[in-house]
Parts: structure tokens; C-alpha cells; sequence
């Protein structure tokens, strides 16, 4: 997710940018850059890093000028650096263009430009957009709004733009597919933004552009908005805004951390987007395509994470050996490291982990690579140091996660190793083409799924967050894949609400833990109907045997756990092994709403960091 500004009126736009910016640093922080007309000449300054490097590199710069687009970056494409970094011009040095969002098609387009003489600076798919508009605005001889409409016809993927041009200081033209974009008006000034943060002190009135809608914003002029596809002109709608800056950077959210919640059934989609395309009946994953032989040949796969990552590891232990039959340890990293561990050339390390910057999981694999084994990074953020110290590696797209607990960057890191077990598995020849393309399918229709438990459950987990608020300790209990996700449930519940909790294997409760049980007890159950239902059956009627309160999550038919429970959370069914990526749902949003009741700091609780770069 990046963050995009523009402005075009009689203000200087050079504070109007920068400032902008910074309110949307939350959406990515890898570089940023600006790019001003003053009348005369475009002048262009990005560095990598966050806003304030830009500001020290513009410091003593000319930069006057009332037409002006910036951009402050997360990495999708091409590590985070100077040339990498927002706005991109194309090669005759006529355009400047700021994109969020990921062209799909960018390779091709690029190859196909390439043959026709364009030269590329970085390795970032919006270069390639700017100059396929620049290609075309030679070839067709159009204006400027139509070449950019002829090039979005030709992309896949999705973007917001601003494109101005050297050529012309009273013009810039926006389009959205996919990614937010947001024009303020004002009497003859246009803003242009991800969200409306950037410009709501100067104005509340607001027009969202729709997927497949562009617009032409000429200096004294009204904002003329027309669809991409059919050119047809669109009566633009113009909101009163009546949010205030805090709320509108979370998007509406009361805390980042709900925000990211509810950001699921995209996080999961962008992950998988490019990947899986089971109408095919392929997975693209070109990091595991490359190391193809180490993972077919692996004698063990190694799962080296830290806390949250570390259940997706365990959640992937399962289905990486069902699926591919290869044996698969999962070490918490900081352990690993010291223990002076057996490792082979033929093991295949996994690196999980959201930063990338971990210190305990970069040093393990530092040691893993020392010994000869193939490293695999899985991370959220692209250029990190665990990412860039891997032979190969895939990312997830979940965006940045501003909530130090981690939520959406556990599904992302779940759906994207279940990927990988998937891919592996096939080629291995031990999953069958039947089960494969099965999974394909299923795996597929997870982000739909995923929007449905969000918007099913909160008003029923919110009545039962106010019954065990003031609890002060829980268990949580699940089996075969779902027994990480008690323990991930456990570790948000304690990490925001400081209540002390535990995950368990739910067979393991007999073996102590039910001696803590007794009427003061919550016990949350994954209970949904699969392979061990009876046994989890058995396990609910000991805790309630020792009056132990029963928050059970279920299949929507269930009747056994019903019976038994207090509380009931409905979760649909899909495959066992897919089902951690909807059972983990609700308990996030449990745990969010106790630690709310209770007056905790939600998005930044105490003693914690988001990222832990300390061993
Ligand atoms: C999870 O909610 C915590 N914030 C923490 O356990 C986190 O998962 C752990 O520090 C690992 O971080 P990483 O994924 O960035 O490596």
C-alpha cells in the first residue's frame, strides 16, 4: 500500500505535498518523492527512507510551483531506494507519474517497450505505466488524458494515479482501479489523495473516484470525470466529509489494529493475487520456482519464526506435511540459534516473519546459511534485511501493519504458505491433481469467506467480550491445525489485554491445565465439525464438568458443542487444513474488544514494539 498527493491551484504546492505526506505515512514509509511544475519545468526529488529524508533533500532546493504530485512508498515492486522510489518519469522525461497499487501485466508490456527503445531506470511496474502512456501520446497524437486512458485499457492489476506534464502547468489527470483515490475541491484548488487526510483542513468537500473512473483536473476548470473503458462522462458526487484527521488515517476505524481486522479479505486477496489461478490450474510463485529442486529434494524444512509469525509456522508444519509429505520442524528462532542445531544442505529454511527485521529470526537464518541450507524468506516488508538475506523468498502483501499486534500479516503469512504447501505438494506428485485443483478452488474463495465471519459475528463477540472483561486468566484449546490458533488467540488476548492466557493442544488439558478450570474459567473452543469433532466434543464436556465457562467457535450446523456451550461463534467450514484463516477471526476480534473494554492501549500496547530488532 503506498500513498499518493497531488495538487493543482494557486497555493505553493511544495508545503501542501509534503505535508500530505506525512499524514500518509502510515500506508508505507519505504521512500517518497515529489515532483512540482513551476510554470516552466518539472523539478523532481525522492530519496528512500521516510518523508523527512525527502525534506532534507529538497531543504535548500528550488521547488516553487502551484501543480504538484508525491508519494510516499511500500515496496511491491523493486527494493525500496532512490531510483525505485516514487515519481517516475518516462524516458523522453515529458511525464511524471505517482502509482499505488500493482500492475499485473507489467512485464509484458515492458518487453513490448523495451523493443521499441524505451529504457527503464528501475525495476518498479509504474515506470513501465508511464512509459506505455508516453508510447502512446507519440504515437497517437492525443491529449494527454486520452493517452493515459488508452494505456489503463491495456494494464491488469490495480492502481491510483496522478500523471502530469512537463509540457503543461494547468493539467493533471488521476484514475483509480482498485486503489483509493480521493479529489478535494475547493474553489479552483484541486488535492489529490489516497484518503482524505491530506486535505481535509482545506476543505470538506470531497469526490471518490469509483474502480474504472478517471479524471482531468485543468487549472480553473470544474473536475471533469469519465470511465476509463467506454469514455463515457460520469456526474461526479461530492461528499461533505465530516470525519476528523485521527479517525479518517484509520480509515474510519477506531484503532489501527480493527482497521487491519477488517482489511482481511483484501490482505489475503493481495497475497494471492498473481499467484493463484486455479482456472488454470497453476500457482505462480517465482521464488519457489527458482529453488524448485531444494524444495522436491528437501530431506526437512525448517520453520524459523518469533511469536505470531511462529503460529503461522505451526499452522504450516501441518499442512506442509500433509500436503508434501516432507518432514517439517518449526523453531522458535531465538532458540534455534543458540542450541548449536543439526542442519543439512538438503534443509530448506523458512523465514516467517512480518518486519523482516526480527533479530532473533535474521540471525537464525544467518547461522542456517552459514551451514550450507537453502533460506526462504516469507515477509511483509519488501527490501528488509531477513528478505534480503534469503536465497529466495516471497512476500506477503498484507500492506503495513501499524498495530503492533499482528493480525491481517498472520493470514497473509498463513494463506501464503499454504500456497507454497500446495505448490510443493503437487509437484512432489504426493497431492493428486484432483485435490490439488480442489484446493485450488477453495483456497480461492477465502477472502470471500473471510468477510462473512467479519461481518457475522462482532455484535455476538462483542456481548461476550463484556462478560469475561474482567477475567483473569482464559484458555484456548484446538486440535490438528487449529491447536496454533489457540495459541495465536492466546497471544493476542494477553499482548492487548494484559489478561494472563494460555493456548493448548485441546487433548493436553488433562494433563494440567484442568486443574486451573473451575467457574471463573473462559475456555475458548475451536470446535468446527472435522476429523477429531468427538474427541474436542469429549474435551468441552470436561470443562464444563468443572463449570468452566465454554466459548466455543463452530460449524454453522453444529448441535453437540451448542448444547454444551455458553457462548457460540459461527464460523463456516471449509477444508480442515484452510480453516485457520477463518477460525482466526474471531478470536482477533475478541481480543480486540476486551482489551477496548478494558482501556487498553490496543494499537501500541505496553512493553511492546512492533518490530523487535533486540534479542
Ligand atoms: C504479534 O502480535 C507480536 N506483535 C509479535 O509476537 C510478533 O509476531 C513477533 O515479534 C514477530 O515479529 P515479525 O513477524 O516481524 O518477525
Amino acid at each position: 500500500m503506498c500513498g499518493i498527493v497531488g495538487y493543482l491551484g494557486s497555493k505553493e504546492a511544495y508545503p501542501i505535498l509534503i505535508k500530505g505526506l506525512k499524514r500518509l505515512e502510515y500506508r508505507g514509509y519505504d521512500s517518497a518523492g515529489l515532483a512540482i511544475h513551476n510554470g516552466e519545468t518539472i523539478r523532481q526529488y525522492k530519496r528512500k527512507g521516510k518523508v523527512s529524508k525527502l525534506e532534507s533533500a529538497a531543504e535548500n532546493q528550488p521547488k516553487e510551483g502551484t501543480l504538484g504530485i508525491a508519494h510516499t512508498r511500500w515496496a511491491t515492486h523493486g527494493e525500496p531506494n532512490d531510483v525505485n522510489s516514487h515519481p517516475h518519469t518516462s524516458t523522453s522525461g515529458r511525464f511524471h507519474i505517482i502509482h499505488n497499487g500493482i500492475i499485473e501485466n507489467f512485464d509484458s508490456i515492458k518487453e513490448a517497450l523495451k523493443k521499441r527503445g524505451y529504457s527503464f531506470q528501475s525495476d518498479t511496474d509504474t515506470e513501465v505505466l508511464i512509459n506505455l502512456i508516453e508510447d502512446i501520446f507519440e504515437e497517437g497524437d492525443m491529449p494527454l488524458e486520452k493517452a493515459v486512458q488508452a494505456a489503463l485499457n491495456q494494464v491488469s492489476g490495480a492502481y491510483a494515479i496522478a500523471v502530469i506534464d512537463n509540457e503543461n502547468p494547468d493539467l493533471m489527470v488521476v484514475a483509480k482501479m482498485g486503489s483509493p483515490l480521493v479529489v478535494g475541491l475547493d474553489n479552483g484548488h484541486f488535492y489529490v489523495a489516497s484518503d482524505a487526510t491530506p486535505f481535509v483542513e482545506y476543505t470538506k468537500k470531497a469526490v471518490y473516484l469509483e474502480d474504472g473512473e478517471m479524471a482531468v483536473l485543468r487549472r480553473n476548470e470544474n473536475i471533469s470525470v469519465f470511465t476509463v473503458e467506454t469514455d463515457s462522462p460520469v456526474e461526479p458526487y461530492v461528499h461533505q466529509l465530516t470525519l476528523d484527521i485521527e479517525q479518517i488515517e484509520k480509515g474510519g476505524y477506531e484503532h489501527f489494529m480493527l482497521k487491519e481486522i477488517y482489511e482481511q479479505p483484501r490482505s489475503i486477496y493481495d497475497s494471492l493475487r498473481g499467484r493463484l489461478l486455479p482456472e488454470e490450474e497453476k500457482i505462480i510463485m517465482r521464488g519457489v520456482s527458482e529453488y524448485k529442486e531444494k524444495f522436491l529434494n528437501a530431506d526437512r524444512i525448517i520453520i524459523v519464526a518469533c511469536g505470531t509469525s511462529w503460529h503461522a509456522g505451526l499452522v504450516a508444519e501441518y499442512i506442509f506435511e500433509e500436503m508434501a509429505r516432507i518432514p517439517v520442524e518449526v523453531e522458535y528462532a531465538s532458540e534455534f540459534r543458540y542450541r548449536n542445531p543439526i542442519i543439512n544442505e538438503n534443509d530448506v529454511v523458512i523465514a516467517v516473519s512480518q518486519s523482516g527485521e526480527t533479530a532473533d529470526t535474521l540471525a537464525a537464518i544467518k547461522l542456517a546459511k552459514s551451514k550450507g541450507a537453502t533460506i526462504f524468506g516469507v515477509c511483509n516488508i519488501v527490501g528488509s534485511s531477513i528478505a534480503r538475506e534469503s536465497h529466495a523468498g516471497t512476500f506477503t502483501h498484507a500492506g503495513p501493519e501499524i498495530g503492533v499486534a499482528s493480525t491481517k500479516a498472520f493470514t497473509a503469512q498463513v494463506a501464503v504458505l499454504t500456497l507454497m504447501a500446495i505448490k510443493i505438494g503437487y509437484e512432489r506428485g504426493n497431492l493428486p491433481k484432483s485435490e490439488y485443483i480442489k484446493y485450488l478452488h477453495e483456497l480461492n474463495r477465502v477472502p470471500d469467506m473471510v468477510e462473512k465471519v467479519l461481518t457475522c459475528n462482532n455484535d455476538n463477540l462483542y456481548a461476550i467480550a463484556e462478560k469475561y472483561a474482567e477475567a483473569e486468566n482464559a484458555l484456548y484449546l484446538g486440535r490438528g491445525v487449529n491447536f496454533p490458533v489457540a495459541l495465536e488467540g492466546a497471544l493476542k488476548l494477553k499482548e492487548i489485554s494484559y489478561i494472563h492466557a494460555e493456548g493448548y493442544p485441546a487433548a493436553e488439558m488433562k494433563h494440567g491445565p484442568i486443574a486451573l478450570i473451575d467457574e471463573n474459567m473462559p475456555v475458548v473452543i475451536i470446535a468446527q465439525k472435522n476429523a477429531n469433532y468427538e474427541k474436542v466434543v469429549s474435551n468441552a464436556q470436561e470443562v464444563k464438568a468443572r463449570k468452566g465457562k465454554i466459548i466455543a467457535i463452530i460449524s454453522p450446523d453444529d448441535t453437540e458443542v451448542r448444547r454444551l456451550a455458553d457462548h457460540t461463534i459461527e464460523v463456516e467450514e471449509t477444508y480442515e487444513l484452510l480453516s485457520p484463516l477463518l477460525t482466526t477471526i474471531p478470536l482477533q476480534i475478541l481480543s480486540y474488544h476486551i482489551a477496548v473494554i478494558r482501556g487498553c492501549n490496543v494499537d501500541q500496547p505496553r512493553n511492546l514494539a512492533k518490530s523487535v530488532t533486540v534479542e
